[in-house]
């Protein structure tokens, strides 16, 4: 994997740098899209290797937004789930403007976890997200009520805010009300990209969390630029700059319980991805355990690694962690450049590339 986009912050020690194998608590991905149909078939083994569990975001084509719809979605997933992989996912609702409360509590009884703000308009399938959320006041209630978690989307939607900006307005503009007015709310600030976001996150209390990707801790926004325009690296939120990055790495090895995996791996068909308008997300799930391996060495904090990917999770969401094990090693591997993906073909990140840790079968 090139270096040049995201050098080392600190040396690792002599024994993080030496160790031969690493191993965790089976981990969790608390952040990730499955897609549907053949789409979903093609991803979601890649998943089920690695983690135990995953939030399952709502986004699809047609919206999960009702109970039913989710428990629909939850039998196709594990009716795909190849045989001998263990893997539960946890399910989501996409929030609208119009989600009523009665559909919270139908959801919670149907063992829905959480529910996703995405900003209408803010990325892929976010076109019925919410307009205001003044209006979702009452569903929040039946959250806080309930228990349900909220997850969100920060970043506002206003045009005349710069792309790179639009993370940290997010926080004074929706946030900080939000937590004024759901203080018992559980919420999880989904993949932060900013200093702003690790520092806001840090300092908000125990109910509130971030969930960070391998490739914001990898990759700052050169990564999008270097040699040309590389489709791959766009996600929403985009990179940030190296300092970003840096402070992305210091939140996630900090130890702090708040902070936790969340992969984003969100899978575009590789035409869709090079075309004139690209798709916004990064496939990671292949080789995720891999990638976070690989940023939590580059900064000496491998001792922390199983905190952020198997503990701090399920902690915060009220989940037993899980019992099992997976082991890394120091293999270097080829990670191939592209995978079947229905019709279609898909792009890993850093296809192509060495990977200094290999999961062990
Ligand atoms: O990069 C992203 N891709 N960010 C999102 O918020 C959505 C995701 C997707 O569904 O493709
Ligand atoms: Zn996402």
């Amino acid at each position: 994997m090139t270096a040049s986009t995201a050098a080392p912050s600190t040396a690792a020690p002599a024994t993080a740098a030496t160790a031969a194998t690493l191993t965790l608590t089976r981990p969790d991905d608390w952040h990730l899209h499955l897609r549907d149909g053949a789409a979903m078939a093609a991803v979601l083994p890649y998943t089920a290797r690695q983690f135990a569990r995953a939030i399952v975001m709502p986004n699809l084509k047609a919206p999960v937004t009702t109970a039913a719809a989710a428990l629909a979605y939850r039998d196709r997933i594990l009716a795909a789930l190849p045989v001998g992989l263990d893997f539960t996912p946890l399910m989501t609702l996409y929030l609208t403007d119009r989600l009523a409360a009665e559909e919270v509590d139908r959801a919670k009884a149907a063992g829905v976890v959480a529910v996703k703000l995405y900003p209408a308009g803010a990325t892929t399938h976010s076109d019925a997200g919410v307009t205001d959320i003044r209006k979702c006041y009452p569903a929040l209630e039946a959250m806080q009520r309930a228990g349900l978690l909220l997850l969100v989307h920060g970043e506002v939607t206003d045009p005349a805010v710069d792309l790179f900006d639009r993370e940290a307005v997010f926080i004074d503009q929706v946030m900080v009300p939000l937590r004024r007015d759901f203080p018992a709310l559980r919420v999880v600030f989904e993949h932060i990209t900013t200093r702003e976001a690790a520092q806001y996150v840090a300092g908000a209390g125990a109910h509130t969390a971030a969930t960070i990707t391998a490739h914001h801790l990898l990759f700052n926004r050169n990564a999008i630029f270097l040699g040309g325009l590389r489709p791959h690296y766009y996600c929403l939120p985009v990179l940030k700059r190296e300092s970003h990055r840096q402070a992305l790495v210091a939140a996630a090895t900090s130890g702090s319980d708040r902070f936790f995996l969340g992969t984003d791996s969100a899978p575009h068909a590789a035409a869709l991805k090079e075309a004139s308008v690209c798709g916004a997300g990064c496939f990671t799930a292949l080789s995720a355990l891999e990638l976070y391996a690989q940023a939590f060495d580059a900064a000496g904090a491998l001792d922390k690694l199983q905190g952020f990917a198997s503990h701090h999770g399920p902690d915060f969401y009220g989940l037993p962690r899980n019992t099992g094990t997976v082991t890394l090693a120091r293999q270097p591997w080829v990670l191939p450049e592209a995978l079947p993906f229905g019709e279609a073909q898909l792009r890993p990140l850093c296809g192509g590339e060495t990977l200094a840790w290999r999961q062990q079968d």
